[in-house]
């Protein structure tokens, strides 16, 4: 796990970007994790402008987002599906076909979920996972108590996160209560992970996350199980961290560290 602290949220956006790009470029037909939330829009913002200006290719792309509100049509300009096409798939050139998103709107969630795992297995596993973090420590939609072994299913929301997530809609008697989601255990698979977190109320999550013990009660803390995660944080959200410094010098010293 490398933590990169970084002076501004378009900084941080930039960076995580970068990473991601680095994956595509080295593999054109990557399979990409998408996110949702407010803190991953610069990133995508930044993958966007690296298509238009630096002729980033995504016709080789295969997409999978990590959750999706049940209940929530897809035209809802709150579903993560709408989020998506609106922040990031209609300015790119992947290919509808590729894209892949939970339902929140199926008949058989059961169904839909084994074959969600079936499909990520048949495009060959998830290249590179984009991931925000709720202030609850969930990655996902996979709250507090989440099996850390966890695969694609229906959650039930904590109040924390509807009561986060109630600014996006205009009361928060309308944030769904359900959502479909990734499992711990399916991003967990992914080959890397890119987490984005920005602004103080993230700082705890982030510090639990990083330096806490391993927890279903913080999902990300099973990040700290993944052997190739980077985590793209602003100073605010840094705050709490016991070893920040630490990794500020790690940062430092690179240049100099042997060629692996
Ligand atoms: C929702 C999403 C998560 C996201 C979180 C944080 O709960 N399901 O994937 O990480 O919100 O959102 P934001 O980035 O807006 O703080």
């Amino acid at each position: 796990m490398e933590a990169f602290v970084c002076r501004s949220y378009e900084e941080l956006s930039r960076k995580a970007a970068f990473a991601v790009a680095n994956v595509l470029n080295t593999k054109p037909n990557a399979v990409l994790g998408m996110a949702t939330g407010s803190t991953p829009l610069g990133l995508y913002q930044e993958l966007v402008r690296m298509h238009e200006e630096e002729s980033l290719d995504f016709s080789q792309v295969t997409t999978f987002n990590l959750d999706e509100y049940v209940g929530l049509p897809v035209t809802h300009d709150q579903s993560y599906h709408y989020f998506m096409h609106e922040n990031f798939f209609k300015k790119v050139n992947i290919p509808n076909s590729n894209i892949h998103i939970p339902s929140g709107t199926t008949s058989n969630y059961q169904a839909f979920c084994q074959w969600y795992e079936q499909r990520i297995k048949e495009c060959g596993g998830i290249d590179v996972q984009i991931l925000g973090i709720g202030s609850d420590g969930h990655i996902a939609f996979n709250e507090p108590t989440s099996s850390l072994a966890s695969r694609t299913r229906l959650k039930t929301l904590a109040q924390q996160t509807i009561n986060d997530n109630a600014r996006f809609f205009d009361k928060a008697e309308d944030v769904p209560i359900y959502g479909i989601t990734m499992g711990v255990g399916t991003i967990l698979e992914a080959r890397k992970l890119v987490l984005v977190a920005n602004g103080e109320n993230k700082a705890d999550a982030i510090a639990k996350a990083i330096e806490g013990p391993v927890t279903s009660m913080i999902t990300a803390s099973a990040l700290q199980l993944h052997p190739d995660v980077d985590i793209f944080i602003d100073e605010a959200a840094a705050s709490r961290l016991q070893m920040r410094d630490y990794y500020t010098w790690i940062q430092a010293k690179k240049p100099g560290a042997p060629q692996l």
